[in-house]
């Protein structure tokens, strides 16, 4: 938490919709917060899910103005959480700065950082969510990450994007690399992480075996959350931390909603512990 650093910025990027990215980033952007640090959320999906489940409507100041130029607003959401909500226009960004012929197009996002240094010194982390692709603004995020953190459900459509998300970071890394001082200019990282990983009865459904052996075998992956069903309120009608519901007393004496808590807590400490690594370098 010292002032004079730049934040560890996250990245959630897979080119696969309804994956848990959104969720993951809300998820670890609270459990930082809770452990003291001020947190940044940058919304960078023109689909505006992250600012929804934060109930931002805003369409002026937006994220939209990292590219265009302009103010951008963090609104604060929650204790030490800051949002910069999305345009539903940053659909049309990746075309308009092509068409525009702009410069160093993946490295529009880490001027802006260096330009408002003072504004971003002030947090310890910026997570940002992304549109399921491996476009523009997703590689200017993932340009200025410590870590892409890919998040993994059991279905074929999730794990097929985990190559191409791959391919897409190799590709920035070759296409950025500095020849001159003849080092990468992209230093981030894949991480993955699996969510959604469901039991019925005793038995683990045969896709969540799948990802559950895939997991065991790619040392990339940091973890996986497992299905629950107040997981997926917690993201839909109710838009309550989870970390709110699980500190109620009614939800804890729940056996399964404690084993569900500690399991939670213990792939928050795993990624925590990843970060801390992957930010020595
Ligand atoms: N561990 C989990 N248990 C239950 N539901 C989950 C879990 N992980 C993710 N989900 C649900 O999966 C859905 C997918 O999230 P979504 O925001 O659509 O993903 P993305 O941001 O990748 O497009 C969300 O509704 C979320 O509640
Ligand atoms: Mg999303």
């Amino acid at each position: 938490m010292e002032e004079e650093k730049f934040p560890i910025v996250l990245t959630a990027a897979l080119p696969a919709g309804g994956t848990g990215k959104t969720p993951f980033i809300r998820v670890y952007g609270e459990w930082k917060a809770r452990q003291g640090y001020k947190v940044a959320l940058i919304d960078l999906d023109h689909q505006c899910s992250l600012s929804e489940l934060y109930d931002v409507y805003e369409i002026e100041n937006t994220s939209l103005n990292l590219f265009k130029g302009g103010e951008v607003n963090f609104i604060p959401v929650e204790e030490n959480i800051w949002l910069l909500p999305a345009h539903p226009n940053l659909q049309y960004e990746p075309a308009r700065l092509r068409a525009e012929g702009t410069q160093n197009i993946y490295f529009l996002l880490e001027d802006w950082l260096y330009e408002h240094e003072e504004l971003i010194k002030r947090f310890d982390y910026l997570l940002i969510d992304t549109h399921p692709d491996t476009d523009t603004l997703t590689k200017n995020a993932l340009a200025v990450s410590t870590a892409q953190i890919g998040v993994v459900m059991p279905t074929e459509k999730s794990t097929n994007a985990i190559p191409k998300a791959e391919q897409a970071l190799s590709d920035l890394k070759v296409d950025t690399y500095d020849k001159r001082h003849k080092e990468d200019r992209v230093t981030c990282e894949l991480l993955l992480m699996g969510t959604d990983i469901e039991k019925i009865g005793k038995h683990y459904t045969k896709l969540s075996r799948q990802l559950l052996s895939l997991i065991s075998d790619d040392n990339r992956f940091v973890g996986y959350i497992p299905h629950k069903e107040l997981f997926a309120q917690a993201f839909s009608d109710e838009k309550q931390s989870i970390w709110t519901q699980l500190e109620k007393d009614s939800v804890v004496k729940e056996k399964s909603n404690q084993t569900f808590k500690y399991q939670l807590e213990g792939v928050m400490l795993a990624m925590d512990k990843k970060v801390e690594e992957l930010s020595w370098h």
